[in-house]
């Protein structure tokens, strides 16, 4: 592992980017879509792969990847601060999700509430299940761009009565990157004998967790956007009187009382979640706690810069970004799902990847900070956007103007890594 000059904190930024396979000259600013496996990651993966194809038969053979599903348990487990036995291994929080909703018998009349920043394919998967079976899925629209946690509150203590099934609330939201108050969500619920899931996607390896001080029933998170596993690895977590009414979406002969039965849904690769002890040891290596805190402060920064250089606004309160921040984009650029997806190919055009979205009459573009970034790539994105919306006003990006801002601001830029 690269470490910096003189020090025994781990490299960032272009030091380490040697450690994934990045397109060279890729300014790759969107970590959140689909994570990034490291090479140390992926050679465990192959490992185990060649291991499997030496005898398929010996390597899946049921007894056998118990105990190995065991092993990335306990490795994933303190991270999320449960025994390990109350967690299963689900390919992707769609699938985590689509599990706690298929555990439901709905029908006609029953309400599921969740907020209208809700993933895009678990807002089809509760439509389908929820609307197919005749009940009605209830969007409460979150106060944007984010800051008033009490509207969020009560909006959804309103969609709550009378008598809901479910809520799905989602930890961090996908578009606008927001934490959400789930824990107060959670309770409103509760108080009111309805039964929560929270779609924890990016949570895992992006923030430290404690799942029971949620509160909540179920609990779905991806290992492979932020912990480093690769695609295909994520974990579905049941409080202890809730793990028995759970069933994988895809029902095949694991049997047993616990989330166990999760382990066998037919045939498929196994390799990835037998890679979650390396891709655990890995994010330990780059700083675990100290990694989380650098992206934070990253994606806080790069945020900043971005909106004082466009003139425009960052979603939410600083208590409520994290590794990922919202930007609005300067111009007048039509707030549709067209004009979002074009601005985002002439960007990667440019060799920046970064995603772009119709928010609240607006456009704004999500930007994510993981190991691998710096700030020079940021700078380039402020660049190109000015580029490509002419007439817009352009404020300084020196160091000194940001360092400026940033004091003005209250925040503080992180450290002195390659800028
Ligand atoms: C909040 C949220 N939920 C669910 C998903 C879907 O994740 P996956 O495709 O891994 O199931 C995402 C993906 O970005 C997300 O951001």
């Amino acid at each position: 592992m690269a470490k910096a000059a003189g020090g025994g904190r781990p490299a960032y930024g272009a030091e380490c980017r040697s450690l994934w396979r990045l397109a060279p000259g890729l300014a790759y600013l969107n970590h959140g879509a689909y994570g990034l496996t490291p090479n140390a990651v992926l050679a465990e993966q192959a490992r185990l792969r060649t291991e499997m194809e030496r005898d398929p038969v010996r390597f899946l053979d049921p007894h056998r990847l118990r105990e190995g599903f065991g092993a990335a348990r306990t490795a994933i487990a303190p991270a999320l601060g449960v025994p390990a036995d109350s967690i299963a291994f689900v390919e992707n929080a769609t699938a985590g999700i689509n599990a706690v909703l298929r555990s439901f018998r709905f029908a006609p009349g029953d309400r599921v509430v969740t907020t209208d920043q809700t993933h895009a394919g678990v807002r089809a998967a509760l439509h389908h299940i929820v609307g197919g079976a005749g009940g009605q899925v209830v969007e409460v629209p979150p106060p944007w761009p984010g800051a008033e946690e009490d509207a969020l509150a009560e909006a959804v203590g309103r969609a709550l009565e009378p008598g809901a099934r479910l809520a799905v609330f989602d930890h961090i939201a996908s578009r606008s990157a927001l934490l959400l108050p789930v824990e107060r969500l959670t309770a409103l619920a509760h108080a009111r004998g309805v039964p929560v899931a929270i779609d924890g996607a990016h949570a895992p390896g992006m923030i430290a967790l404690d799942l029971p001080r949620l509160g909540a029933d179920w609990y779905v998170g991806n290992l492979h956007k932020w912990h480093f596993a690769p695609r295909g690895c994520a974990v579905l977590w049941a409080q202890p009187g809730a793990a028995p009414s759970v069933h994988p979406a895809v029902v095949s002969y694991s049997a047993g009382p616990g989330m166990e039965r999760f382990d066998w849904t037919g045939t498929r690769d196994p390799t990835a979640v037998l890679s979650v002890t390396e891709a655990v040891a890995f994010h330990g290596r780059l700083g675990g706690a100290g990694l989380m805190a650098r992206n934070r402060g990253l994606a806080d920064e790069a945020g900043q810069m971005l909106a004082d250089a466009w003139g425009t606004e960052l979603a939410g309160t600083a208590d409520q970004r994290l590794a990922m921040a919202s930007v609005r984009l300067p111009g007048g650029l039509t707030p549709d799902f067209e004009t979002a997806a074009r601005f985002h190919d002439q960007l990667r055009r440019r060799r920046i990847q970064v995603p772009v979205h119709p928010i609240g009459g607006a456009l704004w573009l999500r930007i994510s900070a993981q190991a691998y970034n710096e700030m020079a790539e940021y700078r380039r994105l402020a660049d190109e956007v000015l580029r490509q919306t002419p007439g817009r006003a352009r404020r300084p990006i020196s160091r000194a103007g940001r360092a400026a801002a940033a004091r003005a601001k209250g925040y503080t830029p992180v450290s002195g890594e390659s800028r």
